[in-house]
């Protein structure tokens, strides 16, 4: 595989500015979908639809099927204005590519195109995932529902997210658990209207739900494991009528935050019991509608070695970070790890302050030179899988 080629960077980098300039949302990315398989055809790659608007394609090696690496990219973008001044600025008001969906999209037909050009060497599969709605937490269940990870099913799985708090050139390896768990909650106290003047004749939905607030903050601290890593926020409430009315309804949304199964029980079971308590020292009754969302992200400490070997090798040790400590955000990616093991990592991709803005902000942009860069090292790593180098 020659890895001096200014057209393959070129055209990397013309791919991602194609699709920044198109942005699509979650759920929504036709266009997207048109423009990847467009790219797949020309390189004669085969690939089908899922999930409406994601896009699967398999790219078997000439020498044997004994495995079958997965890579996934994600597509899709948020409902943001962008605010950059750049040539390939969105055209789709209201729209933009924030959190690097863009990039990952070129990166990995940058990776299908040099493993295609290789193909004759390679002894096993690489099935490609183009993956819709990753923002709204959704895209990689529907693509499994749709049997992304069936005929054949792969070994493994790989994908990587562009990082800005991580230099371009350099890499972030993260053993073990990554990224958290993901749940909402969405809870309704009812009370009895009253006077404000009378408080004994009606149930007060504000001083049940605040009692609340303040008792789900020692979830965290005092039933969980401190070696695990929780988070509990509630972040928006609702209710009351009038200063002097007792108030007879709240309404509060939170979410969930852990980085394994077991916290992540504990604290539903802690919320839950916690409303019940609120029932009966209150008077009040509680709904709550308690959704899971990502599972926690968990690399497989095998397949990151693996990974981790190759970014030694491509990048040089120097430019791979290895990170000690999750991150409480969240990424569908986890739900391919619940079904085979992998491996997520971060591609660094700032470079000054223009590139240095955090994940979904409106002048959110990339060092273009990590992108053709990330394409190589993914190459090179899924060669070695394949050919047990
Ligand atoms: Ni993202």
């Amino acid at each position: 595989m020659s890895f001096e080629n200014k057209t393959f960077e070129k055209e990397i980098i013309n791919i991602r500015r194609f699709i920044h300039q198109n942005p699509e949302l979650s759920g929504k990315e036709y266009n997207t979908a048109n423009f990847i398989e467009k790219k797949l055809e020309e390189l004669k790659i085969p690939h089908k639809r899922l999930a409406k608007t994601g896009v699967a394609a398999l790219l078997k090696g000439s020498l044997g099927q004994e495995k079958t690496v997965a890579l996934r990219a994600d597509i899709d973008a948020l409902p943001l204005d962008e605010a950059n001044g750049v040539p390939y600025k969105s055209v789709n008001k209201g729209v933009m590519h924030a959190c690097g969906h863009d990039c990952h999209a070129a990166v990995m037909l940058g990776a299908a195109k040099l493993l295609n050009e290789n193909k004759n060497n390679l002894k096993g599969g690489v099935k490609f995932i183009f993956q819709p709605a990753e923002e709204i937490a959704g895209g990689a269940k529907k693509m499994i529902k749709d049997g992304v990870l069936r005929n054949p099913k792969p070994d493994m799985i790989l994908g990587a997210h562009i990082c800005p708090w991580i230099k371009s050139g350099k890499v972030g390896i993260k053993y073990g658990a990554m990224m958290a768990a993901v749940d909402k909650f969405t809870v309704i106290v009812k009370g009895r209207v009253a006077h404000g003047a009378y408080p004994h004749l009606g149930k007060d939905a504000i001083t049940a739900a605040a009692y609340f607030i303040t008792s789900v903050q020692t979830v965290v601290s005092r039933e969980i494991d401190p070696i695990d890593n929780a988070v509990v926020t509630i972040g928006k409430i609702n209710g009351g009528a009038a200063y002097n009315i007792i108030c007879d309804e709240i309404s509060m949304v939170g979410t969930v935050r852990s980085v394994n199964k077991k916290a992540r029980r504990a604290v539903k079971k802690s919320i839950l019991n916690k409303l019940n308590g609120l029932e009966s020292s209150f008077g009040v009754k509680c709904k709550i509608v308690y959704e899971s969302y990502d599972a926690p992200l968990i690399n497989s400490k095998e397949i990151t070695e693996i990974c981790h070997n190759s970014a030694n090798e491509f990048y040089g040790k120097d430019n791979v970070i290895v990170l000690e400590n999750p991150s409480m955000g969240g990424e569908d990616f986890a739900s391919y790890l619940e079904e085979i093991p992998g491996n997520f990592m971060y591609i660094g991709s700032s470079n000054g302050a223009q590139t240095s803005y955090p994940w979904h902000h409106c002048s959110f942009n990339v060092d273009e030179k990590a992108l053709p860069q990330a394409a190589k090292y993914i190459a090179y790593t899924v060669e070695k899988i394949l050919n047990g180098k």
